[in-house]
């Protein structure tokens, strides 16, 4: 027999001879620790006192018998190994009475140290099993506190970057904070009025914050975006802003869909964009942005009304914009008025 563990038994029996007997055999084994006790309030007592892995009881003693004292070891002590020492030959009378109160081996007397041997063993098996169990149970209970503890920390890594950049945007030109901002919100909307999970509606949300971040390197009328007034050089410089977006943002871990989101912010459905990618090769929430950022850009920088606007927009429904998003748009932003 081997024994792995340091076990600790109790032994209570009103014939103190036979438990001390028992006791001299199961500290030969080894690594086992032993009390014998003559009845089941001395028994009750140790139990207060130290933790036992194994309660041995006999079955027939003066006041309370071994049943009742073993039941009141499973209220109190669920995870202790209860075992029943009785001379009693047949006991399928108590059968479902033992297993009611958890008592999961019996050792017979007078016991047969082949027999006794068997049990033992068994009993072991078992305490070991629950031991390893656990132990994995309190190693996945770090597993997990780790887990979490990092999910934090890389979510205030993110929340940090997103503000740092936001106020870099803010400090660098209000002008397109203002734009970011406000096409931010209209995003947020319409991702909420397509009932999208909240994880994408922050990252859409984030997304449009930060669709135009390398524009404040650029001269101020770039700003705008207004292609018209830009020179040759400028327009090629301006051309490449969603592309440099996208890099900065790559450079952050966790922000690479995010990177691909705004490196696709100018593209139209019909292939028609900065980058001439079209239809499903571009990213949902790029489209969503495209249709929002247009919105921003006819209202403030080409002076457009509200509802001019969005006139001018479904002339481009289906060629610049998604045909389902931009309904979905038009119907959310007929019964607005001005955001500003
Ligand atoms: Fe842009
Ligand atoms: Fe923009």
């Amino acid at each position: 027999m081997i024994v792995e563990q340091d076990i600790n038994i109790l032994i209570v029996d009103d014939d103190l001879k036979i438990a001390d007997l028992l006791k001299i055999h199961l500290l030969s084994i080894g690594r086992i620790y032993c009390r014998s006790v003559s009845t089941a309030e001395e028994a009750v007592q140790c139990l207060s006192q130290e933790a036992y892995d194994v309660v041995i009881s006999d079955l027939r003693m003066p006041g309370i018998n071994g049943m009742q004292f073993l039941a009141t070891v499973n209220e109190q002590f669920p995870k202790c190994v209860k075992v029943l020492f009785t001379g009693a030959g047949d006991l399928s009378s108590i059968h479902t009475e033992m297993l009611n109160i958890g008592i999961s081996h019996h050792i017979g007397k007078p016991w047969q140290k082949t027999q006794l041997n068997l049990v033992v063993n068994s009993i072991f098996r078992d305490i070991y099993s629950a031991r390893k169990l656990e132990l994995m149970d309190d190693e996945l209970n770090l597993l997990k506190n780790d887990r979490d503890f990092l999910s934090q920390k890389l979510l205030e890594c993110k929340t940090g970057a997103v503000t740092t950049l936001r106020e870099l945007i803010q400090l660098s030109s209000s002008t397109i904070a203002n734009h970011c901002r406000r096409t931010s919100i209209l995003v947020t909307n319409l991702a909420r009025r397509l009932n999208k999970e909240r994880e994408f509606v922050e990252k859409v949300q984030t997304a449009s914050l930060l669709h135009d971040l390398p524009l404040v390197t650029y001269p101020g009328h770039i700003h705008q975006g207004l292609e018209t007034y830009m020179s040759e050089m400028e327009r090629q410089s301006y051309l490449k802003h969603p592309e440099i977006c996208a890099n900065l943002l790559g450079n952050i871990e966790d922000f690479h869909t995010m990177a691909e989101i705004v490196r696709y912010h100018h593209e139209n459905v019909d292939g028609s964009g900065f980058y001439g990618i079209s239809g499903d090769d571009l990213p949902y929430e790029s489209k969503m942005i495209r249709i929002c950022d247009c919105y921003d850009e006819e209202e403030t920088y080409n002076k457009n009304a509200h509802h001019s606007t969005l006139d001018y927009m479904k002339m481009f429904r289906g060629k610049w914009f998604d045909n389902e998003l931009f309904d979905e748009f038009y119907e959310m932003m007929s019964s607005y008025n001005k955001l500003r």
